[in-house]
């Protein structure tokens, strides 16, 4: 997804700005660009492909500018190209612009704007936003900004510079996250789509809020409301680390992540149980509203779906309650039957997913209670719930989800607990010893991490094939969606997860030598059906992959490769067995040669349809 930096203050904007978009590089993006104003033009540079490239064209860049804007695009409207890359500006040239979101009624304001005479040089959405406020600019470059964004539908984050205003930044949002703070040293202001950006230089910032407008200018931030009136939004301290965004001697994001797990899920579930009660202060429901639930509706997209998918399982098992999970893009246009004795859960690791915050307002908008659950302080689904839990899984930088897929699991596990707990399904003594086994699988992930040889080398099977199956039941069923869905996005394979039962209705008919399978046999109730299927697939000569519990030799006999977790109850595999399945998707990423971290065609965070 498109990312925005922007900088004013007393240094060397340029390198500030270059150093921000590649701080948001792992969002996902085709081209970049900055511009810098030099107090009396703006002078822009934009490149496609990688920021590199960009740094590269600025390096000899001889502008002593202090104030610029910055811009990653992930294409929506007209193809990756350097007329499409942002800044855009207006027909003077005094304007420039960066937009996060997508302006809806664009054709129909350009169709206007262009037959008032103004010349557009791009295919952008974007780019109309510059003509707005030159359309509108009689000398107040904010006054001018309200009136252009009274006319746009759809969702945008903006940062504006104007060449007759040096050193000042005028910003504003809807439906797009924008962060402002001012440095530490009281010297500048900065703004960004995501706080990682500007983290170095702050750490008390504004989240705006839709429609709120700020006013940047060298240590100082203006804020206004819509009318133009002065405002005074809450400053957030942000704890995280600017470190924590820097690989830490891991080789990539996605390899530190995975070993950041068990302290993901230790935080995560840290004092959530006290003499065998569930506390989750945040989940504020009553006696009266746990009665009233007879049903929960977990949505999410992509990873945050699967971990709902963990969930059915348990909440149905421990609460039994029925629960239904649903992808966030059907749920939205399906007329989903929800009320208010339903309870919601939303996922969404970013909290900024456009789906899953558009399935939130449909479910509340049939009186449901909505929950979510996400990662990030502030993010847009925070404010559109009625109450959030927060997992603990810190910044994630990788593209690919792993440690708030984990941190969201054990989450959800607490969830479960709680209702099975307030249903009356759960004694104190079985919440107890939950939550004991539930603790000691970060140090089970740490002895997983601890010797990866093997999957090291079974991935350099994977790794030569065109297509992989991946096969469990129950949890395993469940942990083999993601464990499938983590190869499809880093290493480009087609990967396919079935439930082991169904593989005889169909799917099998692919199976042969070339089509290695991925079978989750791990301690569970039904892991001698899961071993009779390993032996049907066996028998049409693939190479199978099992990830099984320690002390389970009999497999070393039948499967070519063995990933072994500790002895585990199989709730709890779905964090432990999840962690040999990132690792292999990781490794055969690697071998491959892709770019772990930036995979093709995805973004961390989605925030258009
Ligand atoms: C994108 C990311 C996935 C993620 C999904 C949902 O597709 O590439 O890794 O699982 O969005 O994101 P969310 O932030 O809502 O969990």
């Amino acid at each position: 997804m498109c990312g925005i930096v922007g900088y004013t203050g007393s240094q060397a904007a340029r390198d500030i700005l270059v150093d921000g978009l590649r701080r948001l590089e792992y969002r996902g993006y085709d081209s970049s660009g900055i511009a810098l104003s030099d107090g009396e033009r703006i002078r822009t540079v934009r490149r496609v492909g990688k920021v590199d490239e960009l740094a590269q064209a600025v390096e000899s860049w001889k502008v002593a500018s202090a104030c610029g804007i910055g811009h990653t695009r992930w294409a929506t409207h007209g193809r990756p190209s350097e007329a499409n890359a942002h800044p855009h500006s207006d027909c003077s040239g005094k304007i420039s612009i960066v937009h996060n979101g997508i302006i809806e009624n664009f054709v129909q304001l350009r169709d206007q704007l262009q037959a008032e005479g103004h010349v557009f040089k791009s295919d952008t959405d974007t780019e109309i936003v510059a003509h707005l406020v030159e359309k509108y600019y009689d000398g107040d470059l904010i006054a001018a900004l309200m009136r252009a964004c009274e006319r746009l539908q759809g969702a945008y984050g903006l940062a504006v510079m104007h060449a007759d205003h040096p050193g000042v930044i005028a910003v504003t949002r809807k439906d797009s996250p924008i962060v402002v703070g001012s440095s530490d040293d009281g010297d500048a202001a900065l703004v960004a789509s995501d706080i990682v950006a500007i983290l170095e230089y702050t750490r008390d910032v504004v989240f705006l809020e839709d429609r709120q407008y700020a006013l940047l200018t060298p240590g100082n931030i203006e804020f206004f409301n819509e009318n133009g009136k002065i405002i005074e939004p809450e400053f957030t301290h942000i704890d995280w680390d600017a470190e924590n965004a820097e690989r830490a001697g891991f080789p990539d994001f996605m390899l530190k992540e995975i070993h950041e797990q068990p302290r993901a899920v230790r935080d995560t579930i840290s004092g959530a149980v006290k003499n065998g009660r569930v506390l989750l202060d945040d989940l504020t429901l009553d006696d009266d509203d746990i009665d009233a639930i007879d049903n929960v509706y977990i949505i999410g997209c992509g990873t945050s779906y699967h971990a709902g998918l963990v969930a059915r399982e348990l909440i149905e098992r421990w609460a039994r309650i029925p629960t239904t999970v649903e992808v966030a893009s059907e749920f939205r246009y399906r007329n989903p039957i929800v009320s208010s004795s339903t309870l919601v859960i939303a996922i969404s690791q970013s909290g900024e997913t456009a789906d899953t915050l558009a399935a939130v307002r449909i479910a509340r908008s049939k009186g449901a209670r909505v929950f979510a659950i996400t990662n990030c302080v502030g993010s847009r689904i925070t404010r559109e719930s009625d109450g959030t839990l927060y997992v603990k899984a810190n910044m994630e930088i990788s593209v690919a989800a792993t440690k708030s897929f984990l941190a969201q699991i054990a989450c959800l596990m607490l969830i479960a607990m709680f209702l099975g707990q307030k249903k009356g399904r759960l004694t104190t003594r079985q919440v107890k010893s939950l939550y004991y086994e539930l603790r000691e699988t970060p140090a089970q992930i740490e002895d997983i991490l601890q010797d990866t040889d093997v999957i090291e080398q079974a991935a350099k099977m994977i790794a030569k094939a065109h297509s992989v199956m991946y096969v469990g039941r129950g949890i395993g069923a469940t942990v083999c969606n993601e464990g499938a869905l983590k190869l499809k996005e880093i290493s480009y394979l087609h990967a396919e997860a079935y439930a082991a039962g169904e593989l005889k209705h169909g799917p099998i008919a692919l199976i042969d030598e070339e089509v290695p399978v991925v079978a989750v046999v791990t301690d569970s109730p039904t892991r001698m059906q899961t071993l009779s299927n390993v032996q049907e697939i066996l028998a049409r000569g693939a190479h199978v992959v099992a990830v099984a519990t320690e002390g389970d030799t009999d497999i070393e006999d039948i499967a070519d490769y063995v990933l072994y977790i500790p002895p585990v109850r199989d709730w709890c595999s779905a964090i432990t067995a999840s962690v040999p399945l990132q690792l292999l998707a990781r490794y055969a990423a690697v071998e491959r040669g892709c770019d772990v971290d930036h995979p093709r065609n995805l973004a961390k965070s989605v925030t258009v349809e």
